[in-house]
């Protein structure tokens, strides 16, 4: 069969389901073409702190209603250092700005029955999807669904198809290239229905490795804890996690754990990875597919959401007043925001993890450098205005909407 749309969007993650939806918003077609099962893409369970960017574009996207209502409003984290705990007021530090904590599987689902009761084009089970013609001006995709071959003709490909996608795979090697940095442990999670230990979030480095304590909802809580890599879940009952917890998180929050047994378990390793440019002809790159960050700071959904707030940005400069200046630069200011985010990803990674070549003068760094931040506002406030999201376009005051554009103030006139 031969379809025809304005932006083919390969994968129904949260970038390619955010894009579609803010492009509907616009008038503009799409069609989502997604390799796995409805079920299987809303049971995958990922990280869940929204900086306000995020949940502009997602209220933008008309789909913020359960968001608002069951979403939990942080204002600050804690950093433990040994058992020593110290608060980030993030709401302080940045002038009132805060995070959201609300599941990526949350959000997943309700882009999912926005598309499905507007009665959107959303594909699940499509195989062997192929790219075709990137360099031309009619680009198509092809793909197997129910036993049959379809061809889908468009105007762009949004590749927005995660890390193992076919987009990033359809690019020339000889013109794309890829950084990378694989982090020599993993961390392994748990979810659990019980309350969590603290209302906010805990980042603990302890001399047994690194932990989080954090949450879905007030009764819902998920932990990690740092393991080393090619560690086998076999060897974590969950007794085990739970003292390991207890131990790295310090005395207090470990008196308020509940624990309770595990309803998802599962260990993830750690990447940064960034491919370069995020744009080869008539596709866009945007999400997973283009770059990871370690969990650390969680930002890979804030990532992929600013990604596609400005490809949906460039895309209706173009329909609506046939401009391409912002789809041509697209790359470059995607990449710009994503190196910012893959740095404090990496940082606030090895500022809390244990690293197995780490000597005692890198011990001790890593202590001073925790101990400046406890003791420096200065220090402070550099964390907390990567935490809560630096702005979209460099020089906005973080508040990310389409159709804004660059602001006229310079960034050194506007403080
Ligand atoms: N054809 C169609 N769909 C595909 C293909 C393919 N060849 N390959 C992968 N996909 C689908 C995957 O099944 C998945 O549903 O693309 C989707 C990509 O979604 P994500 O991996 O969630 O990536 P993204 O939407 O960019 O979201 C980034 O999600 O992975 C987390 O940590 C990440 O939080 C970040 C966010
Ligand atoms: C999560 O809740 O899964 C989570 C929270 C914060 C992070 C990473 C993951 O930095």
């Amino acid at each position: 069969m031969r379809q025809r749309t304005q932006v083919a969007i390969i994968g129904a993650g949260p970038a390619g389901l955010l894009l579609s939806q803010l492009l509907h918003v616009a008038g503009i077609d799409s069609m989502v073409l997604e390799r796995r099962s409805q079920g299987h893409v809303e049971s995958r369970i990922r990280a869940g702190v929204l900086e306000q960017g995020t949940v502009g574009l997602l209220e933008q996207a008309g789909i913020a209603a359960r968001l608002h209502r069951e979403g939990l409003p942080h204002q600050g984290f804690r950093i433990a250092l040994n058992g020593e705990h110290f608060r980030i007021d993030m709401h302080r530090l940045t002038g009132g700005k805060s995070v959201m904590v609300y599941g990526q599987t949350e959000i997943t689902r309700d882009l999912i029955q926005a598309h499905q009761v507007r009665g959107a084009p959303l594909l699940f089970e499509a195989e062997q999807v192929a790219l075709h013609d990137l360099d031309g001006s009619r680009p198509f995709v092809t793909y197997r669904r129910d036993d049959a071959s379809h061809r889908l003709d468009c105007d762009y490909i949004a590749g927005c198809d995660g890390y193992h996608g076919a987009s990033r795979a359809s690019i020339p090697p000889s013109v794309l290239r890829s950084f990378e940095r694989i982090y020599p442990f993993g961390w392994l999670g748990i979810l659990a229905d019980v309350p969590p230990c603290d209302h906010e979030l805990i980042y603990s480095n302890h001399a047994n490795g690194f932990a989080l304590a954090s949450m879905r909802s007030p009764t819902r809580s998920r932990y990690y804890v740092q393991v080393p890599l090619g560690e086998d879940l076999k060897d974590w009952p969950d007794t085990r996690l739970w003292d390991e917890l207890a131990l790295r998180l310090g005395r207090g929050a470990a008196n308020r754990m509940v624990r309770g047994p595990s309803i998802e378990k599962s260990i993830a390793p750690l990447r940064s990875f960034v491919a370069e440019p995020m744009r080869h002809g008539r596709l866009f790159l945007a999400g997973d597919a283009a770059h990871i960050v370690p969990p650390t700071g969680a930002k890979g959904l804030n990532l992929a959401a600013s990604d596609v707030g400005l490809l949906a940005e460039a895309l209706v400069s173009h329909y609506h007043d046939g401009a391409d200046h912002l789809l041509e630069t697209y790359s470059a200011r995607a990449l710009a925001r994503v190196w910012k985010a893959e740095r404090f990803s990496w940082w606030f990674t090895g500022l809390t993890h244990r690293f197995p070549d780490m000597d005692d003068f890198g011990r001790r760094m890593q202590r001073a450098e925790l101990r400046y931040i406890f003791e420096s506002p200065a220090a402070q406030r550099v964390l907390a205005e990567n935490y809560v999201g630096l702005p979209l376009h460099s020089g906005d005051d973080g508040a990310w909407a389409i159709g804004e554009g660059p602001p006229t103030v310079p960034p050194m006139a506007a403080s």
